[in-house]
């Protein structure tokens, strides 16, 4: 049985300075190919899904499916919740197997966003999930390609902000936002890293950056050495998947049946989804 909460998965990782990778999944060939690769090096990953699953035809299927795969995975796996925006749509995947949720009210007035997330916390604690929530905010949305995003840094956390938003929710993971975007960049992204090893200094839990996709090696090592955890990352494997899906039917234009497709595109997401778990720095739990 390798299903964890994101806690258990992130147990180790603030002492021994790594980040666990937290990859988004959509159907069935996205999945396989994130835990194949997490198994392939063996080591613990974290697997995400979004609330307009919820919409999809058929979705009670595809959750069975999802946790009864982790449940037998060969490495632990933590089904997360990423930016649940509703109380209902968070219980919902508690409802349906996930092990950790995120709270997301980040675009709201801190008392709100308090309050929303606490209620959560004692509902998720009591039924033995973890929960994740974000202050401050970070920009843009997963997937957007065309025009790309820029940092507001008039959202970026504020230290202070980070040690009252743990101590009055009671969360087990925290977003912090300090020059990332969600999708692509706009221009050369430029990351906050003195901001972040004040968060770090100031709060013990794991941290998380969400919009991982399209920082250089370098970048992610300089945010896991300053206090990054959980590394949140979804474009990139997209554009991954699709780019392989490209050049095969470049490569083999009139010999290719809708097998060979799929397959070259789980191929290129795995294959990405093995290089960050290296960057990353992710190390086997317990050993
Ligand atoms: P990217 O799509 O920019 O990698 O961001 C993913 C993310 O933060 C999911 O929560």
């Amino acid at each position: 049985m390798s299903l964890l909460t994101m806690q258990e998965i992130l147990s180790e990782s603030v002492a021994k300075h790594y980040a666990v990778g937290a990859f988004d999944t959509f159907d069935h060939s996205m999945t396989e190919a994130i835990l194949r690769a997490a198994e392939g090096v063996d080591r613990p990953v974290i697997l995400m899904v979004v609330e307009p699953l919820f919409q999809a035809p058929h979705f009670e299927w595809f959750f069975k499916y999802l946790v009864q795969r982790c449940e037998e995975s060969t490495v632990p796996v933590a089904l997360h919740l990423d930016h649940g925006f509703s109380f209902e749509g968070v219980m919902k995947a508690i409802r349906y197997g996930c092990t950790s949720v995120m709270m997301d009210g980040s675009n709201l007035p801190y008392a709100e966003n308090v309050a929303l997330t606490r209620k959560v916390v004692d509902v998720a604690h009591a039924c033995g999930v973890t929960v994740e929530a974000e202050i401050g905010h970070v920009a843009g949305h997963e997937g957007n390609m065309l025009e790309g995003n820029v940092a507001d840094e008039s959202a970026f956390t504020k230290v202070e902000d980070a040690r009252r938003f743990v101590e009055d929710t009671g969360v087990d993971a925290l977003a912090i936002a300090f020059g990332t975007v969600h999708g692509v960049f706009k221009g050369e992204p430029r990351l906050d890293y003195e901001r972040l090893k004040a968060i770090r200094e100031t709060v013990s839990i794991p941290l998380v950056m969400h919009g991982g996709s399209g920082l250089s090696p370098e970048a992610f090592r300089k945010a896991v050495d300053n206090g990054i955890n959980k590394i949140n990352f979804f474009t990139g494997l997209s554009l991954g998947g699709a780019n392989a899906i490209i050049k095969t039917v470049e490569e083999r234009r009139k010999k290719l049946q809708f097998g060979d497709l799929v397959g070259a595109g789980m191929e290129g997401v795995s294959a990405i989804v093995r290089e960050h778990i290296g960057i990353f720095g992710t190390q086997p739990l317990g050993r």
